[in-house]
């Protein structure tokens, strides 16, 4: 591959994530969402706008929080790492997250550490984040 070929590649690829950040479907997310519910609600105060377990935190105003950012749930040892590094959730690591939460702790802690979390979705991260941001109008 020339260098041409691989700037332009690279150009595609840059252009193309913008583009699925941009657009997040969230109708999809909203359907995807059914395979977060038996562990996450989406909440406010009392106000519950999901129903959903609580195994794992409340997934209300995520895009834009901190990683382990509520006082109330007890986080495993890996996401608050990542929190102490400085992780805030947007669209694209949300969905980096969602699709496999171990090794994305390990890349973001550079610690062998894995998440509590015993759960991953391949694909529609994005989609997701853009159905939660939608309930949250953050
Ligand atoms: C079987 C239970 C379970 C399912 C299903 C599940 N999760 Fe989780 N989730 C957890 C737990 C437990 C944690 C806490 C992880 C930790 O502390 O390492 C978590 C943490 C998270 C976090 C970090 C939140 C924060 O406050 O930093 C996000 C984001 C998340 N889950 C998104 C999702 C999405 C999106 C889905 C559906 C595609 C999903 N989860 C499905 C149990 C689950």
């Amino acid at each position: 591959m020339t260098i041409s070929h691989r700037l332009l590649s690279t150009a595609m690829l840059v252009a193309s994530t913008t583009l699925a950040m941009a657009e997040g479907d969230v109708q999809n997310g909203e359907k995807l969402y059914r395979n977060c519910k038996a562990c996450h609600e989406v909440r406010i105060g009392t106000e519950r706008l999901v129903r959903g377990g609580s195994a794992g935190p409340n997934l209300y105003g995520v895009i834009g929080r901190p990683a382990a950012g509520l006082e109330k749930y007890k986080y495993s040892p890996g996401l608050i790492e990542a929190r102490e590094a400085g992780l805030v959730w947007t669209p694209q690591n949300f969905a980096d997250f969602v699709a496999n939460p171990n090794v994305f702790l390990e890349e973001a802690t550079g610690l062998d550490i894995r998440s509590k979390m015993p759960y991953a979705l391949a694909e529609g991260g994005i989609d997701i984040a853009a159905y939660l941001t939608s309930l949250s109008g953050n």
